[in-house]
């Protein structure tokens, strides 16, 4: 199953003091020399942690593939088309949230959403749909043509280990089986961790899954002896 890093909040980091550092860019060079398969970056419409040059640089820069996760904007369209990502991953947003909070309603927006779709599409980018493990969801997505979509997880991840978080991976696992009948490929994504991504890798019809933020968490913890070594020799 391949890793798709979602660099988002190493930009996070760097906004917090509006600073240059730690460098996005280069956070997803060592991303690939690590193994990923490909870097995720969502640029919201408040530009709050990835920018346009973000983007840019890193789109110059990789080797693997990049998926430019986004609202279906026109503002985002143009971004998009200019910076012609790999994939294209359609999520809803709303401003006041600190994280996506679930998968878009294909069903209510068929008709724009196939329209915005093609224009994407007819660029040689790939659009995949991020939607909630919801049959009818992805069935609509089915309709107007959607070839590829990321199942979200965080209805799973969200939860404690019990009954309802069998229930919701039984639902995800509902929902990669329905796409795969479908012809679309599948993948998944957000709030995995070190934790609960095993039960999602079971998943055999899933090609590949998006994660950020437990990653960027454990690199703070795992790097953090050495960050102090350099500077404890800096003070000698
Ligand atoms: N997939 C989508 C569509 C997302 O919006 C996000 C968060 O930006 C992720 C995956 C990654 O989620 P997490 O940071 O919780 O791993």
């Amino acid at each position: 199953m391949r890793l798709s890093v979602n660099i988002d909040h190493f930009a996070t980091l760097r906004e917090a003091r509006r600073a240059a550092e730690p460098e996005p860019a280069l956070v997803a060079l060592l991303a690939e020399q690590a193994g990923a398969s490909g870097i995720t970056a969502h640029m919201r419409s408040d530009r709050r942690h990835i920018k346009e040059r973000d983007l840019r640089i890193i789109r110059e820069t990789i080797k693997t593939k990049l998926t430019l996760e986004m609202a279906a904007t026109e503002d985002m369209k143009k971004v998009a088309l200019e910076i012609k990502p790999d994939t294209v991953c359609l999520v809803p947003e709303r401003p006041e949230e600190l994280t996506t909070t679930g998968g878009l309603d294909v069903i209510a927006q068929r008709k724009p959403m196939a329209a915005y779709l093609k224009e994407i599409e007819k660029e040689k980018i790939r659009v995949s749909i991020f939607v909630d493990p919801n049959l009818k969801q992805i069935e609509a997505c089915g309709a107007i043509g959607v070839r590829l979509i990321e199942i979200h997880t965080g209805i799973y991840a969200d939860l404690k280990p019990g009954k309802a978080q069998d229930k919701a991976l039984s639902d995800v696992v509902k929902a990669a089986e329905f796409g795969h009948t479908l012809g679309i490929e599948v993948t998944a994504g957000h709030g995995l961790d070190y934790h609960n991504v095993r039960p999602i890798v079971a998943i055999p019809q899933i090609t590949e899954l998006s994660i950020g933020f437990s990653i960027v968490a454990r690199s703070a913890l795992v790097g953090i002896s050495q960050a102090v070594r350099e500077m404890v020799e800096l003070l000698k």
